[in-house]
């Protein structure tokens, strides 16, 4: 591998756009043959490999007219079966928790589709014959999201679940390639509105609010990369849920809440009553807190509007890296767990 620095990360993100296009040159020849009446579909993975689950979730809630479950454990739910559908995602290929769900949708006799880049899962799944896609290595899991979500949506269209995928496809291409121009390094703040948010999530704890069915997923990304590039806390919650019990918690301590920086991801589509509920929380925590910032959805499509936040956080996640110093690529507390827990 190259040196780890910024500069490779950016490159990463530079490039997801292209994921998509390659994505969409893809070909699954044994989709037909996968056609069937499945109860339930499961994606199973985790960390940077999962929020790709979490996207197809989000994305086909209101089109897939059986339940989709994203599972990120070592065990699958009861209700796994030969009905059901499974993805297996890792990028490594290495994770144990997937390699033992893995093991136990094939115990259970589910139909089972593998997303990695070889590992000890790509072993596993050519001896057992269940179909693979096989993903571009060379990268990191997290900056891997467009390969690891939008082959798990094609195939679904391809066996007739998930119908629009390739049309819809095509705007979150286009949508990154118009934003990546404002959130590139040569671009300062505050046009780069990255760049700017980086600025505002130094020296605090990054709290992300989105709103449940239209920004959630953003929201979680937002969190797990501010985690793994800037190897800072942060933490995420959904509307309307969090006004039921996290609005709650901004009057102590006030040291915490002054050092609080609150991001608040915005849709269009978000629903009329949350749109209410964000300004009315917007006028209870705005004196309690650091800084409360808005950051607006581009496009047009659910992908591409989704995408459209994710990319803004990606970006901001490596400035704050930057901000603070350190190289957003390498994770070496997940290695060192890895590394231990292989002992
Ligand atoms: O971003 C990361 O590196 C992690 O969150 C990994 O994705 C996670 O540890 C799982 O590994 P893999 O994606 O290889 O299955």
């Amino acid at each position: 591998m190259q040196e780890l620095t910024p500069e490779l990360m950016f490159d990463f993100l530079y490039n997801l756009p292209e994921q998509f296009e390659e994505c969409l040159q893809m070909e699954f020849p044994w989709v037909t043959s996968l056609r069937g009446n499945y109860r339930n579909i499961l994606v199973t993975g985790l960390g940077g490999s999962a929020i790709g689950g979490d996207i197809l979730r989000s994305y086909s809630l209101r089109r897939l007219r059986v339940p989709l479950v994203v599972n990120r454990d070592y065990v699958l739910p009861a209700f796994v079966g030969p009905d059901s559908l499974v993805f297996a995602v890792s990028y490594s290929g290495n994770t144990e928790e997937t390699i033992s769900a893995y093991a136990e949708a094939r115990s259970r006799g589910a139909r089972v589709i593998v997303v990695t880049t070889g590992g000890k899962l790509g072993e596993m799944t050519a001896q057992d014959g269940y179909p693979v896609v096989k993903v571009p290595a060379g990268l990191v899991p997290r900056a891997a999201s467009g390969y690891l979500f939008a082959p798990t949506a094609l195939i679904l269209e391809g066996m007739g679940l998930l119908p629009g995928v390739r049309a819809e496809l095509e705007e979150p291409v286009a949508v990154l390639r118009s934003r990546r121009r404002n959130l590139e390094p040569a671009k300062p703040a505050p046009e780069n509105e990255a760049r700017a948010i980086a600025a505002v999530l130094k020296d605090s704890i990054p709290v992300i609010w989105g709103s449940s069915s239209t920004t959630e997923i953003a929201a979680m990304r937002w969190k797990g990369q501010i985690n793994e590039n800037a190897k800072s806390p942060a933490y995420f919650n959904v509307f309307p849920e969090l006004n039921h019990n996290e609005i709650v918690g901004f009057e102590v301590p006030e040291d915490v809440l002054r050092r609080t920086a609150v991001v608040v991801l915005r849709d269009g589509n978000d629903h009329e009553r949350v749109k209410k509920r964000i300004e009315i929380t917007r006028e209870i925590i705005s004196s309690r807190v650091k800084s409360v910032t808005e950051v607006h959805s581009w496009g047009n499509s659910f992908l591409a509007r989704l995408y459209s936040l994710i990319y803004v956080g990606d970006y901001a996640s490596v400035y704050l890296a930057m901000e603070y110093g350190v190289n957003p690529t390498p994770v070496k507390i997940i290695d060192y767990l890895k590394a231990k827990m292989a002992e």
